[in-house]
C-alpha cells in the first residue's frame, strides 16, 4: 500500500471514470493527489472522499489555466513527481460528417491540453528530482478507427506526442519517464457523453460483448492499476511505451 508514499501527483479528469480510479488509487499506494477537472461540484466532491487530496479547477485547454494550477501545487505541495493527462471527450462520426469545428473541439481536449499539462508541469517534475508522466491514449491511437475518425487522430497523436517527449527527457537526463496507457472499451460515463455515435457504440457493454475477445468491458481501476504501475518505481526503466490494457482488443 505504499508504492507511491511521499509522491504529489496532479490528475486531469479526475471527476468521472478512468481519472476518478486514478486519483483514488494513487492516494491508497500513499500518493498526494491533485485531482483536476472542469466539473468543479463533481470534482471537488471527489476530492472530498479521497484521503489528503485537494481539487483544482482546470480546463486543459487553458493554458492560463495550467500555469495557475501549477503554482497552486508548487505553493501547496512544493513539488510535483506523477501528472496524468487523462481528460478526454469523443466526438464520432465518419469524416464527412465531422466539422471543423467537431475537428478543433476533439484535439483541444484530447491533445492540445496534454500539450500543455507537459509544458506547465515538466519544469516543476525536473526541478523535484525527476517523476512520471502517464497520459491516458486509447487502442484507436494505435490501430485507428472507423467510428471514431477524429478521437483516434487525437489518441494517435497523444502517443506520438508522449515518445517524443520521452526520448527529450532521456537524453537529457531529467528523469522524467513519459508513457501512455491505450484502454480498450472501459466502462464509464463517456459513453453517454459521446457525441455523433448512437447504438452500440454509445454502449460500452454492447460494444465490448462484440469487439473484445475476453468479451467483456473494463472497469476504471484496471486502467487505474497500470497508470500505478507506470507512475511508480517498479517502471523506473519504462519510457516512451504504450501500456496496452483492452481485454485482446488490439489483437482480437
Ligand atoms: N472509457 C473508455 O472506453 C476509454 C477508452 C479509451 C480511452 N479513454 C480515455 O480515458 C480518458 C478518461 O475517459 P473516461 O472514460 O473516464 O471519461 P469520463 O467522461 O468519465 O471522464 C472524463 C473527465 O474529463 C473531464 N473533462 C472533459 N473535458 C475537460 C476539460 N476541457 N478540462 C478538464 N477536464 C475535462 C470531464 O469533466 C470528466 O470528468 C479520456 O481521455 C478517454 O479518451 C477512455
Amino acid at each position: 500500500m505504499d508504492r507511491l508514499a511521499g509522491k504529489i501527483a496532479l490528475v486531469t479528469g479526475a471527476a468521472s471514470g478512468i481519472g476518478l480510479a486514478c486519483a483514488a488509487a494513487m492516494a491508497r499506494q500513499g500518493a498526494r493527489v491533485f485531482l483536476a477537472d472542469i466539473d468543479d461540484a463533481a470534482g471537488a466532491a471527489a476530492a472530498d472522499a479521497i484521503a489528503g487530496a485537494s481539487y483544482l479547477s482546470i480546463d486543459v485547454r487553458d493554458e492560463g489555466a495550467w500555469q495557475h494550477a501549477v503554482s497552486a501545487v508548487r505553493d501547496d505541495a512544493g513539488r510535483l513527481d506523477i501528472l496524468v493527462n487523462n481528460a478526454g471527450i469523443g466526438i464520432g462520426g465518419p469524416i464527412e460528417a465531422l466539422t471543423l469545428d467537431d475537428w478543433r473541439r476533439q484535439q483541444a481536449v484530447n491533445l492540445d491540453g496534454a500539450f500543455l499539462g507537459i509544458k506547465h508541469a515538466l519544469p516543476l517534475i525536473r526541478a523535484g528530482g525527476g517523476g512520471s508522466i502517464v497520459n491516458i491514449a486509447s487502442v484507436t491511437g494505435i490501430r485507428g478507427s472507423g467510428t471514431f475518425v477524429s478521437y483516434a487522430a487525437s489518441k494517435g497523436g497523444l502517443i506520438a506526442l508522449s515518445r517524443a517527449v520521452a526520448l527529450q527527457c532521456a537524453r537529457a537526463r531529467d528523469r522524467v519517464r513519459v508513457n501512455c496507457v491505450a484502454p480498450g472499451i472501459i466502462d464509464t460515463p463517456i459513453f453517454a457523453r459521446l457525441e455523433g455515435v448512437s447504438g452500440s457504440a454509445a454502449d460500452a457493454a454492447a460494444s465490448a460483448e462484440r469487439l473484445v475477445p475476453l468479451g467483456h468491458a473494463g472497469t476504471p481501476d484496471d486502467i487505474a492499476q497500470a497508470v500505478v504501475y507506470l507512475a511508480s518505481e517498479e517502471a523506473r526503466y519504462v519510457t516512451g511505451t504504450e501500456l496496452v490494457v483492452d481485454g485482446g482488443l488490439l489483437i482480437g
